[in-house]
């Protein structure tokens, strides 16, 4: 398993470093514009594989896509991040550029990649990748839920005081402060739902910390969060290398399922071999359809600054 990951910054570098240390792929080529960085990384990464205990082959590529030949996972984080104050939606205008190209210019090389989308505004880059290389919709894949779904998970164990690994929830809609519906209808502890053990203002405390989990971050770094997102990249590439069919929400090309067309937006999918395998329709409250409703809309309208 080959996977190449576009873009060395700080989200970038964090999944190349999570990728290695699952020690699931064979190699990963870390590529990037600016001049050695993508080799450093790759590099001072490498200098921990003795330490960590992997074997997975890191390299570094400036802007040279030969490298990345033959990806069977490629994940695009390029693109710059948001500073504090700032929406996912205000990046557009940098980001599609280069989204487009880096897309572009990795599918010469590896024409049968499965591109996991990072940059912001994620639902409307995936759907740019859609628009601007017209792969299979089973191989386009925006990162969000995963992350958020983690966010949500973190805020609900800490309002229940328990364990993360009791708690299980998923955050579906768009990638956004105000588009994120994170599902506490269905959100349990242990197979029990949390509505058991915590208030109303609780769990409205926990969906909107959850929505703004990435600005909160943004405010205390300076720049958006990396380790997260990481992590998030590194358990959905493993299940496809690995052909684990594991669910995760996540931005995919919509046609007709949740009532939905003609957008990319977080639902549940099956991740495995073939990308997303699978997307699952589940039964969801007057509310929650009304939420998605409304998140779908947000999203079109970033899609509509589009020039594709
Ligand atoms: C975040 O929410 C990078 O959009 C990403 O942290």
């Amino acid at each position: 398993m080959k996977v190449t990951v576009v873009g060395a910054g700080a989200v970038g570098a964090s999944c190349a470093e999570y990728i290695a240390m699952k020690n699931f792929a064979s190699e990963v080529v870390v590529l990037d514009i600016k001049e050695g960085y993508a080799e450093g990384k790759a590099m001072d990464l490498m200098q921990t594989a003795s330490l960590m205990g992997f074997d997975t082959k890191i390299t570094g590529s400036t802007n040279d896509y030969s490298k990345t030949a033959n990806s069977d996972v490629a994940v695009i984080t390029s693109g710059i991040p948001r500073k504090p104050g700032m929406t996912r939606e205000e990046l557009i205008g940098i980001n599609a550029g280069i989204v487009k190209t880096v897309a572009t210019n990795l599918l010469e090389h590896s024409p049968n990649t499965t591109i996991i989308v990072v940059s912001n505004p994620m639902d409307t880059m995936t759907y740019l990748v859609h628009k601007a290389t017209g792969l299979p919709k089973n191989k386009i894949i925006g990162m969000g839920g995963a992350l958020d779904s983690a966010r949500f998970k973190y805020r609900l164990a800490e309002a229940l005081g328990a364990p993360i690994s009791d708690v299980d929830g998923m955050v579906i809609g768009g990638h956004s402060d105000v588009g994120m519906v994170p599902l506490i209808g269905h959100a349990t502890r242990n197979s029990v739902k949390v509505s058991e053990f915590l208030s109303e203002e609780t769990m409205e405390w926990v969906v909107e910390e959850t929505k703004v989990g990435g600005a909160t971050l943004t405010k205390l770094l300076g720049t958006s969060a990396w380790y997260a997102p990481g992590a998030a990249v590194s358990s959905m590439v493993q299940a496809i290398a690995c052909d684990q069919k594991k669910m995760f929400p996540c931005s995919t090309m919509l046609d007709g399922e949740y009532g939905l067309s003609d957008i990319c937006i977080g639902v549940p999918v099956i991740l495995g071999k073939d990308g997303i395998e699978q997307i699952v329709e589940i039964e969801l409250s007057d509310a929650e359809k009304a939420k998605m409703q409304e998140s779908a809309e947000g999203v079109k309208k970033t899609n509509g600054l589009l020039q594709v």
